[in-house]
């Protein structure tokens, strides 16, 4: 999604805002652009191809300055063409990039129409650009403190102007945006990754922050004007690029690092103890009777997975909901409920609005489940537990996924112990089981190739059904959302016992059904599910555990996962799934990591 650079300096800063929006490259971005202040005026570049692009002309047409903004834009308002890349100029004075949606904007631009200003592009972001040049008396901070308060929607931006060569002022509201300070340079961006190479100290500006950048000082007020100290954080852990090493794709590379990601998140202690959720966590867990779990996509079926465990581990009510519903919805809040986000970036605007919606209805005990520790989310929520998949670049999830699953487990194992339904031995168990992942995921990601086999007859299908029943339910929903992101095929996931009552009209031999068949109790119901679907011709495709005894034969094809894992197996379960999806989007052409349309961090909503 759309993505900020900005930066003052006594050097050429035009690198730097190159280099800033490679990093946000994985993103994904349909249009790009960068604008200097030079010679007494701005100057751009956009492209609507790739920054790589964007770099080449930059280069031809000596594009310089020490003074800049640049951006990745992920169309929301206007088609992705050169018009409505930014940076948007007003009247060749002043350049602004912009991320999220005003709302408002239609209003706006018939004032600003008014007072004699012409719209050149499509966006929302150009009335930004115009309102803050009305307002302009000399002094850009101010105008732009003045701008905002007219401001309805989400909105990180960047600006500068012509007649103050050494400023660039930035200000955010519902979509993020970080100082970074240098050395007699600073800059800005909407991620600190942005900066990795340029800086280690950052400042996470807080909800309707503005912030003046000079040469030498970086100025804060807060949503009411008020200059304020923000803290200086320093972070050291977005250096250096992530390589591909030996795979063809991030998405191949992430989905093959899950047993390292998965060893990493689960606890060094041998215990589950609250503390693991922060130092608050005993008293708040203490204190509540229920779970509300918000999240939006991925992240949503890992919370529809916990809900089993919680239910069944713990034995606490837990509703799950999608977090763009909920913010809209008249709920009924409960003070008992502990309100759980679970977000791989921290920077979801649907899931971080739902938190304070959440909030704003009298929630106190709040607990974020996140891989990224300085995101919005984590700082927002009373609690926190930070899963260690490190970065993920492919848009679609796969490590952020399995270990949120095992960050979940281990709450539910806590509140189980906790509630006293989890006693010594049963806790030595799911320890033990917890260190044994990373083992038993290798001997699934072992199963490779016998998935590209499959995966051949899938590149030719247009539609997929997906089975899973209880526990893997979510997972057969992840594993048809895997498929239909990065293959663009059509599929649908279903709790096996509801195919009689609807889908089955769409099973005829075209249809491939991919099954989830782990040897549970509802394992039996599940065969006869699936008998339902060979009756009327359909194909199968099931991932059975080894001692389920279901057997390849006319139109069912079976693949044998290593180990029956219990509890823990839908942590093993989605890993054929995710290389299905992969390796049939490889064979069908897509760009794997970054599919059409979508963005890795939603930041817009
Ligand atoms: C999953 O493959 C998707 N890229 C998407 O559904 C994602 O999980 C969703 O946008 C939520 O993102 P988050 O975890 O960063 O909040």
């Amino acid at each position: 999604m759309c993505g900020i650079v900005g930066a003052v300096a006594q050097r050429n800063i035009v690198p730097v805002l190159i280099e800033g929006l490679r990093r946000l490259e994985y993103r994904g971005y349909d249009s790009c652009g960068v604008a200097v202040l030079a010679g007494g005026e701005p100057h751009r570049a956009r492209s609507v191809a790739r920054v790589a692009d964007l770099d080449e002309q930059v280069r031809e047409t000596h594009l310089e300055g020490f003074t800049g903004i640049a951006h990745t834009r992920w169309a929301t308002h206007g088609a992705p063409v050169t018009n409505n890349a930014h940076p948007i100029f007003s009247r060749n004075a002043l350049a602004l990039v912009h991320n999220g949606i005003i709302e408002n904007y239609e209003s706006l631009r018939d004032m600003l129409r008014g007072k004699g200003y012409e719209f050149v592009s499509q966006t929302d972001t150009e009335v930004i650009a115009h309102l803050i040049h009305s307002l302009y008396r000399g002094d850009l901070f101010a105008a732009v403190r003045e701008a905002v308060q007219q401001l309805h929607g989400a909105y990180a931006i960047a600006v500068e102007h012509k007649d103050q060569p050494d400023t660039v002022v930035g200000a955010r509201q519902g979509s993020p945006l970080v100082v970074g300070l240098g050395e007699g340079e600073n800059f800005l961006a909407s991620d600190a990754l942005a900066l990795a190479g340029s800086t280690e100290h950052f400042i996470f500006l807080e909800e309707g922050d503005v912030c003046e950048l000079t040469l030498e000082r970086v100025r804060v007020a807060d949503r009411d004007g008020n200059d304020v100290e923000r803290e200086v954080r320093t972070v050291a852990a977005y250096g250096g690029a992530v390589e591909l090493g030996p795979y063809r794709h991030f998405m191949q590379k992430e989905i093959f690092e899950q047993p390292r990601a998965i060893g990493d998140t689960i606890p060094q202690a041998d215990s589950f103890d609250a503390s693991l959720f922060g130092d608050a966590a005993a008293t708040a867990f203490g204190e509540i009777d229920n779970l509300l779990i918000l999240a939006c996509g991925t992240s949503y079926y890992s919370g529809l997975t916990a809900k089993y465990w919680l239910e069944s581990i713990a034995k606490i009510p837990t509703q799950v909901e999608i977090a763009s519903e909920y913010r809209y919805r008249d709920s009924v809040p409960n003070p008992k409920s502990l309100v759980v986000v679970i977000s791989q970036s921290g920077e979801t605007a649907d899931t971080l609005a739902a938190l304070k919606h959440a909030q704003s209805l009298g929630h106190k005990h709040t607990l974020s489940i996140c891989n990224v520790g300085t995101s919005a989310m984590v700082r927002l929520t009373e609690l926190s537990f930070l899963t260690h998949a490190g970065r993920e670049i492919g848009v679609a999830s796969t490590k952020a996924f399995t270990t949120q699953l095992v960050a979940l487990f281990v709450l539910a194992a806590t509140l189980g112990k906790l509630r006293g339904h989890v006693d010594a031995s049963l806790e030595a168990q799911y320890v033990r089981q917890l260190r044994h992942l990373p083992a038993a995921l290798n001997s699934v990601l072992a199963l490779e190739p016998q998935i590209i086999a499959w995966s051949e007859d899938f590149s030719r299908k247009e539609n997929a059904l997906f089975l899973g029943r209880g526990l893997h339910y979510p997972i057969a929903l992840e594993g048809a959302l895997k498929l239909k992101e990065i293959s663009y095929i059509h599929a649908e996931a279903y709790p096996a016992g509801e195919l009689k009552h609807g889908p089955l009209a769409l099973v005829t031999e075209a249809m491939p059904v991919v099954t989830v068949a782990p040897n549970d109790t509802l394992l039996e119901k599940l065969k006869s599910n699936m008998q339902e679907v060979r009756a009327r011709g359909g194909e199968l495709y099931v991932f059975a555990d080894s001692d389920t005894r279901i057997v390849s034969e006319e139109g069912l094809h079976v693949i044998r996962m290593p180990e029956h894992y219990g509890l823990l197996s839908p942590i093993l379960h989605v890993v054929p799934l995710q290389l299905l999806a992969y390796h049939t989007a490889c064979s069908r052409g897509t760009d794997v990591d970054k599919p059409r349309n979508l963005a890795k961090s939603v930041t817009v909503e």
